[in-house]
Parts: C-alpha cells; sequence; structure tokens
C-alpha cells in the first residue's frame, strides 16, 4: 500500500487552511454540532446554521432544556431531521451524566454518534490522537493504495498516517486535500503534495475510490424526491400545526404517498398527530 508523507502533507495543507469558525473553538458541544451539521449539508450552508444554533443553544445543558419542536425548527433548511433529533436526543444525555464524555465508547454510546463523529470531536475538540475517516479521506486513501480498501483497512490506513502530535492539523488538512485537490471528479493530482507516494495519481487505471469504504456515492436527486416532500411538510409545521387534510397539498404529493410519508415521520417521532392535526414534537 502507498505511504503518505506526513510532513509534506502538513507543509502543503497548513498555510492553506480553509477558515472555518469551527476550527476556532476547542469546545465539544460546538465541534459536535459542527460535525452533525456538515455530515450531509456543504460547509457554506453550515456555516449560518451553526451560528444560529450555537447561540440558542450554546451548551449542551441549554439545547436539553429546549423542546425537540424548537430544536427541528431552528434545524429549518439544513435537511435530514432525524440529526436534529438525535442531537437533542445527545444534549439531553450529555446533560444527565453532568460532563461532556472524553473517550471513544462514551461518545459512542450517545445517539446518532457513530465512528466517525465520535473520533472527529476527540481530535477536533480535545486533540486526542485519533485519525477520522470521512468520504473525503477515504477517496484519498483508496486512490494512494491503488485499489478498492474495506472499512478495517481505510481506518488502519489512517490510524498509522496519522502524526502524533499534530492529529488536529492532520485530520483538517486531509479534510482540505480531499476538497480542494483529491476532489471525485477532476483531482489536481499535479499540485498534490502525495502525488510521489500515489498509486494512481488520477490516471493508473479506473478510480479506486470507487466503490471503496467510506466513499460516499453522489446524493440522489432532491426534485421529486421523499426527502423533498418531508421537507416541504417540516417547513410548514415549523410555522404552525398541519391539518391533516392539507399534508399531501403542502407535500405537493398524491394522498397515497402523503399518508405514507406522515406515517414515517410519525414513526421517526419527528412530528405528532393528534385529532387528525400535526405538529412538531414539545
Ligand atoms: N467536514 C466535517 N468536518 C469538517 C471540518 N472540521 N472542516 C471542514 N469540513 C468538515
Amino acid at each position: 500500500m502507498g505511504q503518505l508523507d506526513p510532513a509534506a502533507l502538513l507543509q502543503w495543507g497548513v498555510p492553506l487552511l480553509r477558515d472555518l469558525p469551527w476550527r476556532h473553538t476547542r469546545d465539544p458541544w460546538s465541534v459536535l454540532v459542527s460535525e452533525v451539521m456538515l455530515q450531509q449539508t456543504q460547509a457554506s450552508r453550515v456555516l449560518p446554521k451553526w451560528f444560529v444554533f450555537l447561540h440558542a443553544y450554546p451548551t449542551a445543558t441549554a439545547c436539553a432544556a429546549a423542546p425537540l419542536g424548537d430544536v427541528l425548527r431552528l434545524w429549518q433548511g439544513l435537511g435530514y431531521p432525524r440529526r436534529a433529533r438525535n442531537l437533542h436526543a445527545t444534549a439531553v444525555a450529555i446533560h444527565e451524566r453532568g460532563s461532556f464524555p472524553d473517550s471513544f465508547d462514551e461518545l459512542l454510546a450517545l445517539p446518532g454518534v457513530g465512528q466517525y463523529t465520535a473520533r472527529a470531536v476527540l481530535t477536533f475538540a480535545l486533540e486526542h490522537d485519533v485519525a477520522v475517516v470521512d468520504t473525503n479521506i477515504a477517496r484519498i486513501f483508496a486512490r494512494v493504495a491503488g485499489r478498492r480498501l474495506t472499512p478495517k483497512q481505510v481506518q488502519a490506513a489512517a490510524d498509522e498516517a496519522l502524526v502524533h502530535g499534530q492529529s488536529w492539523a492532520w485530520n483538517q488538512c486531509m479534510m482540505d486535500l480531499g476538497a480542494a485537490l483529491c476532489r471525485p471528479r477532476l483531482p489536481r493530482c499535479a499540485e498534490c503534495p502525495l502525488h510521489q507516494r500515489c498509486a494512481w495519481r488520477g490516471n493508473a487505471g479506473p478510480d479506486p475510490a470507487v466503490g471503496s469504504a467510506g466513499v460516499s456515492t453522489p446524493q440522489a436527486r432532491f426534485e421529486g424526491s421523499d426527502r423533498q416532500a418531508r421537507g416541504r411538510l417540516m417547513k410548514a409545521l415549523s410555522h404552525g400545526p398541519v391539518a391533516n387534510a392539507d399534508v399531501a397539498r403542502i407535500m405537493q404529493r398524491d394522498e397515497v404517498t402523503a399518508a405514507r410519508l406522515v406515517t414515517g415521520l410519525d414513526g421517526e417521532r419527528l412530528i405528532v398527530e393528534d385529532q387528525s392535526v400535526l405538529s412538531l414534537p414539545t
């Protein structure tokens, strides 16, 4: 497997690090909120929401004290509202335990916190020596190796490459490398600090990142999707209750589809239904 050149990556990346506000804090709650928001949403759309959210809920305790409906209202526009529900449940769990968890296993036990998010909090807030693997980073490792990797292999490669004592900068630089140069399409290999060590280099056969562990496929079309219809209802509910009879019109879907989506949202506890009127949970 190809080996990264740690010095080259840090030399390239540190001076170019994107100036993102969550990179200026080491507060674990603020970092957790950024990571949850960034999971399925572009940084440019996360930016304003992150400030508004943390202004409303500067601590996990503040978020825990709020009704879930208020948290969902603040989440409007970010999509994937399950993330907001999990974040709220996580805030409650942190408040109840009395301190922010600072070990991998304790973080992993929080609702909606997976391997990636647990490691991201450890490195970006607590500066522990752990390597994160998001979709950008998984793509880099597959290309450097020149072959598809399993989940274990990509995490092992990341663990091995990590520069101890500099995990914060290392992980941020890897993310920026994936965003700026080692992009899904049209990678800028000629400028890449890892060019010498890379097995693929943009042209050694088909892209080994395609189908490799942790590398996401492009998001499904939004227009016409269930996600769009659900989003329309969640937006309407953020302004106030909605009669069941109005749901299909609001979703711009037929009655059967609308009923199916309402059942789904209800099952996910993102809405509540009382006497044929829907509202956000309290
Ligand atoms: N995506 C997830 N975490 C990120 C971070 N810390 N900086 C930029 N993009 C990210």
